[in-house]
């Protein structure tokens, strides 16, 4: 068996839920963003084990067990790495790929028949589109282009009863997995034809076939060609399809891009397909169900930018509040969650269509965050320049905000809403949980101690003062948000070339391997590091409570800290040729750089401009 390549480890760590994971194993609890447990690696009564989502990460602050999903996997069921990854790709429904290595160690034999003859299958219906006239000609009233219909693997189902069935299920083996795949379905006793006891699901319709993330195709949406109902037939349930789960369209929006930011969630397939036609290649669309949950936690493991295009009729509002209600959860600082209304008798489709990608994307930067959402769709149901109206308003709000977890955001919502109540917002949260809120919480029991602030009493590490070194705190935001290496610009990175402060070769190697393999969250990178020089280090460092606002505010901190350390270098490297130059005669290149490290110097020391 070959090696398991790096790319596939990042995925499964991307994907994975380490809470999910570990909480099979051991009861934890929730105790704010955390959750905690008694440490199942020694003995204890009390809980010190805390397991971490944002960071996937978890720690013991008894003992010091700590690392990743994997690291968890090995350590608490003894299983050897390709093992624990093993564990986790089934989970996950995926395969584990080996470079060099062959197919044929697979552990799904079944499944991978079963998504094999959803591939022939969805190569018969592109097949057929491209000779049926008819389907074609419509897709070209519906604007899509020949390129996109094969990016999407686009088909069309004929005008048949068995096509599907006499093409593909010769044997009963095979009628049988045509069916548990959903594209045929069984008569009833009384209505066998033809010695036929099947018949196709999918007939006379554009057939969209919904990928997973590795591209396979696990089922279909059927949209009809004429008038008539359904307008979308969709595959049912099935082993390979969980609907609530799946997004349309994640698998071309990763494969068009590397460093993937935000996602924009649209509601309709052909949504999708033509924002990406036009170029807006981080479009995915819901399956014709609400945001679930589940799609939200998945869409945060890959970026932390989600912007909901919704149609500006009453329907769209409707699904637009529900993704709302379940995002609430999901929201927190260093996230954004925002929501487009499109003009009245618009989707994104047509829209898009109709205006072009620079005017849509241009839609996008004015996009209401989710706070802002709230406050305004409440303030539409309570009149608020009425003592009343402002008392339902917070009624209103009091259940919205009960989902938030703690921490900053929660604050900052709290602080927007007490202001439009028009009370202090310590008042309110005090008036929220003394009068039995629906997640009240008394003195007793107040909120867990976050980890460190049980073992920083001295308070030091809290403020950006003590913050320790510039080298640190640089290291330090790469493993929070190693997506924003991508915003350091190659200026920034050569500056650091001569830098000789301690630990500048980590920050150095990190940076480039970052900026090189993008990453999302924090536990790919300690498990890109686990076995090299400084892997140690970077664990540290993130078993310490920061409070950093965003990926934003993080990325400006990152490129202030390498501003400055540059900086330094430089007025080092100057004392040095001054010191030089009152002994000797400096060399010619030696004279240049001084002048040159002079002129650098210049604007700071002169103040003013
Ligand atoms: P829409 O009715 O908005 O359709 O449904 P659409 O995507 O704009 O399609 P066109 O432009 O008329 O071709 C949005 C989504 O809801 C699901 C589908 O996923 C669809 O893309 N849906 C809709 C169904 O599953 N079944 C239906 O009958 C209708
Ligand atoms: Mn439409």
């Amino acid at each position: 068996m070959g090696l398991i390549p790096q790319s596939f480890i990042d995925e499964l760590i991307a994907r994975a839920d380490i809470v999910e994971v570990i909480g099979l194993r051991v009861p934890l609890k929730k105790a704010g963003r955390e959750y905690k447990a008694c440490c199942p690696f020694h003995g204890e009564k009390t809980a010190s084990f805390w397991v971490s989502p944002e960071k996937q990460f978890y720690h013991c602050f008894g003992c010091g067990a700590h690392g990743t999903v994997l690291r968890f996997l090995m350590e608490h069921d003894r299983m050897a790495f390709p093992e624990a990854v093993e564990e986790l790709a089934t989970r996950l429904g995926l395969d584990v790929p080996r470079e060099g290595g062959d197919a044929a160690t697979n552990v799904h034999r079944a499944d991978e028949s079963l998504y094999e003859l959803m591939a022939r299958v969805a190569g018969f219906y592109s097949e057929t589109l491209a000779r049926d006239e008819r389907a074609r000609q419509y897709l070209e009233r519906r604007g899509l282009e020949p390129q996109i219909i094969e990016r999407f693997g686009i088909g069309f189902a004929p005008n048949s009863w068995n096509e599907v069935l006499r093409r593909f299920g010769g044997n009963e083996a095979d009628r049988k997995q045509l069916a548990d795949l959903g594209l045929i379905i069984e008569r009833d006793r009384g209505q066998i034809r033809d010695g036929e006891r099947h018949y196709d699901r999918f007939r006379e319709r554009i057939m969209f076939p919904i990928r997973d993330a590795r591209g396979r195709v696990i089922a279909f949406g059927g949209r009809i060609i004429e008038q008539g109902e359904p307008k979308y037939l969709n595959s049912p349930e099935t082993a390979l399809f969980h609907k609530g789960r799946e997004l349309y369209a994640l698998y071309e929006t990763r494969r068009a891009r590397s460093n993937l930011k935000r996602l924009l969630i649209v509601e309709g397939y052909m949504d999708a397909v033509r924002l990406h036609q036009s170029g807006i290649t981080y479009a995915v669309a819901t399956l014709g169900t609400a945001t679930t949950p589940e799609h939200l936690k998945r869409i945060f493991r890959l970026v932390n930018e989600v912007v909901f295009a919704f149609d500006g009729d009453r329907a769209g509002r409707a699904a637009a509040w529900r993704a709302l209600q379940h995002a609430l959860p999901e929201a927190r600082e260093g996230r954004e969650i925002r929501f487009l209304f499109l003009p009245d008798g618009h989707d994104p489709d047509s829209l898009v269509g109709e205006e072009g990608r620079e005017a849509f994307e241009k839609r996008l930067e004015t996009t209401l965050p989710l706070s802002e959402y709230l406050v305004r769709e409440l303030s539409e149901q309570a009149d608020l320049s009425h003592a009343d109206g402002r008392a339902r308003f917070s009624e209103l709000a009091r259940p919205l905000f009960a989902k938030l977890s703690e921490g900053v955001y929660r604050e900052l919502l709290l602080t927007r809403i007490a202001g439009v109540v028009g009370i202090a917002p310590q008042r309110l949260n005090e008036l929220w949980s003394t009068t039995g809120a629906p997640q009240s919480r008394t003195a007793m029991e107040a909120p867990p101690p976050s980890p460190t602030m049980r073992t920083t009493t001295q308070g030091r590490t809290r403020t950006s003062a003590g913050r320790g070194s510039l080298v640190r705190q640089a290291i330090d935001r790469l493993v929070r948000f190693p997506a924003i290496a991508a915003e350091v610009s190659a200026q920034e990175r050569a500056g650091l070339e001569v830098c000789e402060e301690a630990g500048i070769e980590l920050l150095r190697e990190l940076l480039d391997d970052l900026r090189e393999r993008p990453v999302q969250i924090p536990a790919q990178v300690i498990e890109r590091w686990a076995d090299k020089p400084g892997g140690d280090a970077l664990q540290k460092l993130l078993q310490r409570e920061e409070i950093v606002a965003d990926a934003a505010a993080a990325a400006g901190e990152l490129r202030g800290a390498l501003v400055r350390l540059a900086d330094i270098a430089a007025a080092r490297r100057l004392e040095a040729l001054e010191e030089k130059s009152r002994t000797i005669r400096l060399e010619p290149e030696e004279l240049m750089e001084f002048q040159r490290l002079m002129m650098r110097k210049k604007p700071r020391d002169g103040g003013g401009s």
